[in-house]
């Protein structure tokens, strides 16, 4: 326990959810299952330095984004801290710098803190790892995963890939509601490199926070069967993933983005999140599937901005429709053209 000062980094993806995690319980605990996609693209690198604190009653740090000073960023990550200080019992016996930079245009709309909370879990287990060389790297990653998700939820499936659930269910065993497992089932090659090209149609602030959004879910009138739903979707997914059966997997993938969206339109207050742009986007996008027969789908996360994913077998054509017809739709043109990933990098 004698290290004084040094730094550490990492960098995190995002990820995208398939069947979606949207209410919680009390500590960070999904009320239903999800899974994603570990995105390869859209990060967060975070370099961590550490030093001795000399006040070890306070938490200590300042945060700075693209080398700007964030004092806005402080409330977040001390209840970040605050809640992770039983498992991370050293947290006060540093001072800390926390430098990070997305890879993704700011406020594009696009959430970092998946990609932003696991990069600082991540950081703060390697410190741990320095003190407890021993570590396997199985219970680092679990552990990393564990605290990510006391940062932000969706955040503890960043921390590995390339298909992660989150959720205690019976179609994955292995699962659990404290941290995101690798999915241990068979996986067709069709959704090998499988493309996701995020369309920034609305780059505003969002309307509505996740934490909001999640409580909503409380007293929600369909609550019940959607948390249902959510176990009944994963369990349908198994069959596809392991078939490669895309029309199915459009149509399971579809379903739910509505789903969610469905969600914040039927509770109390009430939000439509999607603007005119987003309906534009997913009518030319159901067009243009019914003329090519190709298999483009899409998902959305709580806001406007499209997912659009599809096979890389297929990428050219798809790409030239998102060029051709689906851009004009985004704020300044603007997309970003993703895939599957395999999950956070030690720099
Ligand atoms: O991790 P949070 O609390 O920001 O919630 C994210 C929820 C969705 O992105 C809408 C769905 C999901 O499973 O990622």
């Amino acid at each position: 326990n004698q290290i004084s000062e040094g730094q550490v980094s990492w960098e995190s993806p995002s990820n995208i959810a398939l069947v979606k995690y949207w209410g919680k319980k009390k500590h960070q605990i999904p009320e239903n299952p999800s899974i994603s996609f570990t995105l390869n693209h859209c990060k967060t690198t975070t370099v961590l330095s550490y030093a001795k604190n000399e006040d070890p009653s306070a938490f200590n740090f300042e945060v700075y984004l693209d080398g700007e000073h964030k004092p806005d960023f402080q409330p977040k990550i001390k209840t970040f801290f605050e809640r992770v200080e039983i498992y991370l019992p050293f947290l006060k016996q540093f001072q800390f710098k926390i430098e990070t930079s997305n890879s993704f245009p700011h406020s594009s709309g696009i959430a970092s803190s998946a990609s932003g909370m696991s990069a600082l879990a991540l950081c703060l287990m390697s410190l741990e790892k320095e003190l407890q060389p021993e570590m396997t790297t199985a219970f680092f990653n679990k552990k990393a995963s564990f605290l990510s998700r006391l940062g932000s939820g969706s955040a503890c499936r960043s921390v590995e890939g390339d298909i992660i659930v989150w959720g205690e269910n019976t179609t994955v065993e292995a699962s659990s509601d404290l941290f995101g497992v690798k999915y241990p089932h068979a996986v067709h090659d069709n959704f090998k490199n499988y493309q996701d090209t995020i369309l920034l149609v609305d780059k505003g602030e969002k309307q509505v926070s996740s934490t909001v959004g999640h409580n909503l879910m409380h007293g929600h009138p369909f609550a019940t069967q959607r948390f249902a739903q959510a176990h009944d979707n994963l369990a349908n997914l198994k069959p596809i993933l392991a078939s490669g059966n895309l029309d199915d997997f459009i149509s399971l993938i579809e379903s739910e983005a509505l789903t969610l969206h469905a969600m914040m339109m039927t509770s109390m207050p009430y939000f439509i999140l999607m603007k005119p742009n987003t309906l534009e986007v997913i009518n030319k996008i159901w067009a243009f599937r019914k003329d090519t027969g190709l298999h483009i789908g899409f998902t959305l996360d709580a806001g406007a901005n499209v997912h659009v994913l599809y096979p890389k077998a297929e990428a050219n054509a798809i790409l030239d429709f998102i060029k051709n017809e689906l851009a004009s739709h985004c704020q300044n043109g603007q997309y970003i053209c993703d895939e599957i990933g395999f999950g956070a990098k030690a720099l």
